[in-house]
């Protein structure tokens, strides 16, 4: 399909895979995906398979990506992984402030940002997750949590480090749950970010900025989601567990 900016397509494996299963997968995503050139690829498997994934796709077109940092760069910080020691296996991408972490780690979009930061410091593309509960949804809250989350997690970034950011448009709603947004309900949300981001810095920038779109995304919806003009990709969960399921949303999206 054609696209203003080049659509990026990214599994987050969450808390899933051994060191075994991992590469099975990825060995079997190489074999499915290895001619594909109209999309960037990325997989984020836990940190312990980092480092097997990383040599098994080192010859191949998809990318490595984290789903955590740290936003300190090393000391006393029991249970910690920082930006340089992902870079030592060959990470290129993070995901920052999933809504999972929000939930449950308590971070908040100052320590997102920090984060994220932290992130462009150390030359990792960050992928900065944002997105509304449905009870903020349902209360007409939509555009002031997403705008709040925005400002937040990119505060004090330059204008070179916000067009090498990208931003995952996830509604808790849908993470999950198998109720992906409507594509309209994407393209809403996502135009309303960039409207956003033109705002916080400035409109050439933010047309440079990719926007993905997490949420029960799967092969039967992918299409009609990237479609949508400020849709520029998927951070997609439990369908990028499995071979198939993950390079269909893929190539549905060619
Ligand atoms: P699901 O695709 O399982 O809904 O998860 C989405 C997500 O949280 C990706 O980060």
């Amino acid at each position: 399909m054609q696209k203003e900016r080049k659509l990026i397509i990214a599994g987050n494996w969450k808390m899933n895979k051994t060191v075994a299963e991992a590469l099975d997968l990825v060995q079997g995503l190489k074999r499915e995906l290895g001619a594909v050139k109209e999309i960037d690829i990325v997989v984020c498997p836990p940190f312990t398979a980092l480092g097997e994934v990383s040599k098994q796709i080192l010859d191949s077109n998809i990318r490595l990506g984290a789903q955590n940092m740290s936003e300190q760069n090393e000391g006393a910080y029991t249970g910690e992984v920082s930006a340089g020691m992902l870079k030592e296996f060959s990470v290129r991408f993070v995901i920052l402030g999933h809504s999972e972490r929000r939930q449950y780690q308590n971070e908040s979009d100052a320590l997102v940002c920090k984060k994220t930061l932290a992130a462009h410091a150390a030359s990792l593309k960050p992928i900065v997750c944002v997105g509304e509960t449905l009870q903020e949804r349902e209360g007409g809250k939509m555009e002031e949590v997403l705008g709040q989350q925005l400002r937040g997690s990119l505060a004090g970034l330059t204008k070179e480090q916000i067009a090498d950011t990208i931003i995952a448009y996830e509604p808790v709603w849908a993470i999950g749950t198998g109720r992906n947004a409507t594509p309209q309900q994407a393209q809403q949300a996502h135009a309303f970010l960039r409207k956003t981001l033109a705002e916080q810095f400035d409109g050439a920038v933010a047309k440079r900025v990719r926007i993905q779109y997490g949420g029960s995304v799967k092969p039967g919806n992918a299409r009609e989601i990237m479609c949508q003009p400020d849709v520029d990709g998927a951070l997609v969960g439990g369908a990028s567990l499995e071979v198939r399921g993950f390079s269909d949303i893929v190539k549905n999206s060619i």
